[in-house]
């Protein structure tokens, strides 16, 4: 396989989309976008999450006004009385998913691998706090999903600021345990063409061990 095949255009083309037409996403697209989702590779193959797709609009209002909620409830804090500027610049950030004609809410589910389970049981606990395999898992299925996404000409953004009010989302989307709410995914056809964000060269990222190549 060479190196243009389209999958790497996909990879290339993705931005985050912040703006959307009004347009419906047909249900086959999503399906499709699913699809591709759950054959991420996921820890002993647990598949630990679910997707809920939000197309009612008022459900999605409601989404977006737990997280004002939240933002004015944080803002009112003694503590924020200088930072309101600085905490409000997120807000536009936090609730323009409710602009997007579907909202998929990717949910997590908390599965603990049993060698896992048996260090923990003897008492040994982690030195870091180091991710789950299950949320690894998810945010792999998630990223199947915009690419996808991308793939398919659509636009979308992965998010996770809604997440301060992620209690109150649950809550409206009759999310129960063992799941949680990992990301919002809100999508539809991009009314914007943003340039790539720059990213750190592989000289800062990459350390190479055992290879004189230069
Ligand atoms: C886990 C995760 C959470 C994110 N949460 C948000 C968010 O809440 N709001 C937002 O506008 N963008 C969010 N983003 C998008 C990032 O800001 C974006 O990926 C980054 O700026 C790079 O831009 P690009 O995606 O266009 O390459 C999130 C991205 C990831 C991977």
């Amino acid at each position: 396989m060479s190196d243009n095949y389209k999958f790497f255009d996909a990879i290339a083309d993705r931005r985050s989309i912040r703006a959307f037409s009004e347009e419906a996403v047909p249900r086959e697209d999503i399906e499709k976008i699913l699809s591709s989702a759950i054959l991420a590779p996921s820890g002993t193959n647990s598949q630990p999450w679910h997707f809920i797709v939000v197309e009612d609009h008022d459900l999605i209002d409601q989404m977006a006004a737990v997280v004002h909620d939240k933002m004015d409830e944080i803002l009112s804090w003694p503590e924020n009385k200088n930072k309101e500027r600085r905490i409000n610049a997120y807000r536009r950030y936090f609730t323009f998913f409710n602009k997007a004609p579907v909202v998929i809410a990717v949910l997590g589910m908390n599965h603990q691998l049993i060698v896992r389970r048996v260090i923990e049981s003897h008492g040994i606990e982690q030195k870091k706090n180091r991710p789950s395999a299950a949320h690894l898992s998810v945010g792999a299925a998630i990223q199947n999903l915009v690419l996808s996404v991308t793939a398919l000409g659509y636009g979308c953004c992965w998010m996770t600021g809604p997440l301060i009010a992620a209690d109150e989302i649950e809550e409206l989307l009759n999310v129960e345990d063992p799941f949680y709410l990992s990301s919002i995914v809100p999508l539809g056809k991009p009314m914007e063409d943003p340039p790539p964000r720059s990213r750190k060269g592989l000289d800062k990222v990459v350390t190479w061990i055992g290879n004189n190549e230069k």
